[in-house]
């Protein structure tokens, strides 16, 4: 199984810092993967004049609200204008610790296509959810109540994240992910016109990216932990 063009992207969550960033120019790319790192928004700048051309900027977040008196908020125009071009959209971290709703979901993905960033949706279950085989009625829910309400012809990334697997060192096995790509690749090859890259994501590292990487309907990782170490993340990146 061809493991070439893929996207790995980096979610650097609230971590990282300027020297972290210098250590990262030294990444390589022997295959043609798609590498998007996403810093929290204070590194924006730094990223785009120290990282290599290869890799692409993203954030981690944007505000549903175009503009106004919204104390805290960045808008996905002014990431445009940093020269971001992804943005990740309804991490779990964002679902369960920011009260981020689908409907909430849907207006900031449609804000940033307004304003031309690719979003990264991310969805997956919890371990509850897991327990309770819930798993793809989640994935439906959380489908139909965002991605499925966007233009069948705009451009998104998705990411499936089972929730438990984050940060945890666990992992869905090869054939559980399989099933739930499956599954998802089919529910939105149902609403888009284009085929959606649907990256994996949930203590994918240096060891496992391989692995992942073959399975049938895997795009891509979204790496979190191991995405902070520059070696492991220069493997992910040649993975
Ligand atoms: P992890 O995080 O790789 O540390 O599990 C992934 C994520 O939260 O996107």
């Amino acid at each position: 199984m061809k493991n070439n063009n893929k996207i790995i992207a980096a979610n650097w969550k609230m971590n990282g810092s300027e020297e972290l960033m210098k250590e990262f120019s030294q990444l390589t790319r022997a295959k043609r993967n798609d590498i998007i790192i996403c810093p929290p928004f204070t590194f924006l700048d730094s990223a785009k004049t120290i990282l290599p051309d290869f890799i692409k900027i993203g954030a981690q977040n944007c505000s549903e609200e175009e503009k106004g008196a919204f104390t805290g908020e960045i808008s996905a125009s002014m990431l445009q204008e940093k020269s971001v071009s992804h943005v990740l959209i309804g991490h779990s971290e964002r679902r369960t610790l920011f009260n981020e709703t689908d409907d909430i979901i849907l207006k900031k993905v449609k804000t940033a296509i307004k304003s031309k960033l690719t979003p990264i949706v991310c969805i997956g279950e919890t371990l509850s959810e897991k327990e309770a085989n819930k798993t793809l009625q989640v994935l439906d829910s959380q489908i139909n109540g965002s991605l499925a309400k966007i233009e069948p012809n705009e451009q998104v990334i998705v990411a499936y994240e089972p929730v438990w697997a984050i940060g945890t060192g666990l992992r869905p096995d090869e054939n559980e992910i399989k099933e739930t790509h499956l599954y998802i690749k089919t529910k939105l090859n149902q609403h888009f016109d284009t085929d959606i890259p649907i990256l994996y994501g949930g203590s994918a590292n240096s060891e496992n990216c391989s692995q992942i990487l073959s399975i049938d309907n895997v795009g891509g990782l979204l790496v979190g932990g191991a995405s902070l170490k520059k070696h492991d993340f220069n493997a992910i990146c040649n993975c």
